[in-house]
């Protein structure tokens, strides 16, 4: 596996795979990686020649400073499970070489319909954020194909608007989220939480299964199963900020016949956690 800093030699790797018609699959993340990102990086080996994983935390989609000064750096463990999960080439740029001019002098990519709502809400200008960095990680790459996890199912619907919408010459994968045995999702937050707050956390997925089952039995008053399950949110020791029944593949508001999704924020003391699960109805 190489390491790559610089976009001249990130350039010279690409070109020299593509002159070989070599398909290029990539995996966008902020590191402190676990084994939902390694899942990507492993799918992303089955479905093409090379692989391509960027490390870079991104300061423009922090909407909190503090929360961006205090994300984890562990390049070191995360090059050597990259190297042993299949990874060509890890591109882990400094913040001059995304925003050549400066991160308050960048060019924007906003995605204005599918970033309303949910964590948009709740953290404004984020997604901004993320379609600004991926939409420059993906000209700097040049994939076929980016894999994203559906554990941030509004980033991914985000992305896929964009790449639609500006014609990305570029495929969008999502895969299903991993999670720990009690059921929480990996994250690279998790390891922020306190012990008894760890074993806590696992209630919000236990919540999120019960809205399941109780659109698959056959309830429809959705708004109703909403808030129920944020106070039962609420009555575990979360502050919960959303809890929302939507339609799978936008986003948009629940219609029946189409196929569903539950998706749910929530702070345990001071770390943030979101979730959500496909529904059958
Ligand atoms: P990060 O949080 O590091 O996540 C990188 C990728 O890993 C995302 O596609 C995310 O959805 C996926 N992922 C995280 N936890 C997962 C889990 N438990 N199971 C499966 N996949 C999981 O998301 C970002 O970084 C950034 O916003 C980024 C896209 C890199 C732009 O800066």
């Amino acid at each position: 596996m190489q390491a790559v800093k610089a976009t001249a030699e990130l350039s010279d790797l690409i070109d020299g795979w593509r002159a070989f018609s070599e398909r290029i699959a990539f995996v966008p993340t902020m590191g402190n990686l676990h084994a939902g990102h390694l899942s990507l990086v492993r799918h992303a080996g089955t479905i093409a020649d090379r692989v391509v994983v960027s490390i870079f935390v991104n300061p423009t989609q922090f909407n909190d400073p503090n929360d961006f000064k205090r994300y984890p750096n562990t390049l070191e463990e995360d090059s050597r499970q990259l190297a042993e999960t299949g990874c060509d080439l890890v591109f882990v740029p400094a913040e001059e070489t995304v925003y050549p001019f400066g991160r308050d002098n960048a060019v924007l990519v906003d995605e204005p319909v599918i970033s309303q709502g949910l964590c948009g809400a709740f953290r404004p200008g984020h997604f901004r954020g993320v379609t600004t960095v991926v939409c420059r990680l993906f000209n700097l790459v040049r994939p076929d194909i980016a894999v994203f996890g559906q554990k941030d199912l509004q980033q991914l619907r985000v992305i896929e608007r964009m790449v639609a919408d500006l014609h990305m010459p570029v495929v969008i994968e999502g895969m299903p989220t991993i999670r720990e045995p009690d059921g929480l999702a990996m994250s690279s937050r998790n390891g922020r939480l306190a012990a008894d707050e760890r074993h806590q956390a696992a209630v919000l997925y236990r919540i999120i299964c019960e809205v399941r089952d109780q659109v698959s039995s056959g309830r429809k008053e959705y708004e109703a199963i909403e808030t129920e399950a944020m106070q039962a949110l609420d009555h575990a020791g979360f502050r919960s900020e959303y809890v929302a029944i939507r339609c799978w593949d936008d986003l948009s508001a629940p219609v029946s016949g189409r196929p569903l999704v539950v998706l749910a924020a929530a702070w345990l003391g001071e770390t943030r956690l979101i979730d959500n699960l496909p529904l059958s109805t």
